[in-house]
Formats: C-alpha cells, sequence, structure tokens
C-alpha cells in the first residue's frame, strides 16, 4: 500500500490535484501487486474521484454526528462522493483521542476505511485498539525532511509493528516522514510494515510520476 497524501501543496490543489492524480494513476499502472490511494484535501475529493479509479482518502475526518457543527466533516459526506476512506489524526491535523476513537467507529459504520496516524509506538498501540484499517506511524520532526523514517529511526518502525501486532495483529501498520526512494520503501516493508505514506517525495517532484515508479520500484 502507498498513500500519497497531496497535503495543500500547491502541486496538489485545484485543477493540479486532476493533473497529478491522472499522472499518479498512470505510472501504478505498471505495478499491478501495489495499491496506490491518493489523499487530496477536501474541496478537492469530488474532482479527484471523478478523475480516477484508484482509492480517494480524506485527509481529514471528524467523528461528530450529523447536526449542529460548522465545518466538521462527516463519513455521510464522503461516502456520498464515493471517497473510500479518510486519514484520521494526521500529525498537520491532530484530534483528541476520544475523537480519534469516534471517527473510526464512525468511518466503518459507514464502511470507509480509517487510517490513523501515530507518531510512536506507545500511541500506535493505542490506536491500535480501535480497529483502524491501517495505523500509519509517522514521527512529526521526520515529516518533509530529507532522511526517511526507516534511515533515521528503524527501531521506531520495528517498535510501532510489534506494538500494534501485541494488541490487534489484524491491523496493519504503514510508516511515513521522509520517505524518498525505492530503498527507503523496500526497507519499510522489510521492516514489517505493509507500506507506506508518502507527501513530499511525490508531491514535489519535477516529474511525480517517476518518483513513484522510483518508489514502487521498491516494493517488487
Ligand atoms: O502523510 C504523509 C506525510 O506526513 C509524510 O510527508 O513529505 O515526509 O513524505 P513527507
Amino acid at each position: 500500500m502507498i498513500i500519497i497524501n497531496m497535503k495543500v501543496y500547491p502541486q496538489g490543489i485545484g485543477d493540479a490535484a486532476v493533473d497529478l492524480a491522472r499522472t499518479l494513476e498512470t505510472a501504478a499502472d505498471a505495478y499491478p501487486d501495489a495499491t496506490l490511494a491518493l489523499a487530496p484535501s477536501h474541496p478537492d475529493l469530488a474532482r479527484v474521484r471523478d478523475a480516477v479509479e484508484v482509492p480517494v482518502l480524506a485527509q481529514h475526518t471528524d467523528g461528530h454526528e450529523p447536526g449542529s457543527g460548522t465545518g466538521r466533516v462527516l463519513p455521510e459526506s464522503l461516502k456520498d462522493l464515493g471517497i473510500d476512506g479518510s486519514l484520521v489524526n494526521h500529525a498537520e491535523r491532530q484530534i483528541p483521542p476520544k475523537e480519534i476513537e469516534r471517527a473510526v467507529k464512525r468511518l466503518t459504520d459507514a464502511g470507509l476505511a480509517s487510517v490513523v496516524c501515530a507518531e510512536d509506538a506507545n500511541k500506535v498501540a493505542q490506536v491500535a485498539e480501535h480497529d483502524p484499517t491501517f495505523v500509519a506511524m509517522e514521527p512529526p520532526e521526520l515529516i518533509g525532511g530529507e532522511v526517511s523514517v526507516t534511515t533515521a529511526n528503524p527501531d521506531i518502525v520495528e517498535e510501532s509493528v510489534q506494538a500494534a501486532n501485541k494488541v490487534n495483529p489484524d491491523v496493519p501498520v504503514l510508516c511515513g516522514a521522509g520517505v524518498k526512494t525505492g530503498e527507503d520503501v523496500s526497507t519499510a516493508l522489510d521492516l514489517e510494515t505493509q507500506g507506506v505514506l508518502v507527501a513530499s517525495a511525490v508531491v514535489k517532484a519535477d516529474d511525480p510520476g517517476a518518483a513513484l515508479a522510483d518508489l514502487l520500484d521498491g516494493a517488487v
């Protein structure tokens, strides 16, 4: 599994989000054993959904019930748009522990996938209890940086996989932060993760299709 988080990089919003999504889907066609998922920002979800067939995830969803809740994003709304799931508690969009639990439950009840982010092995263990579709471990200090978490701190990746396995062996673990090359992806898989969460190395690349292909080369 490789999730490309488009964040709100200029290269990943508006019309550029659609172009980027199409480019990445085409590049991933050559790797049928890998699953590509794209996470555009909320205003671009519908147009990216219309443009590609790969799974599309929101970058954030709230566990609120329909009703008062200005600015909240509900699983029902995502489902209506044909969105496949959502990141939850990304380091740049953190929510309190109770809200994480509610968001995962509401997504699950709506039949949508949840990818819950956690900053270390302890947090991985906490969120794995909620039975999300994936847990994604990302140390905040390495996000957007030059060194991949798999190089800077392989121990934290291993510890996170072990922590999740202990609490809930059914929950697959992804890792992210600074992942840039096929070698980083290969190391992530060697460390027993099921894939990676990536942003800058692909979204900000001069040739995003080639950058994605390089990452996917590490998975085969
Ligand atoms: O959600 C993925 C992200 O936080 C990692 O960002 O730029 O380090 O790949 P980046």
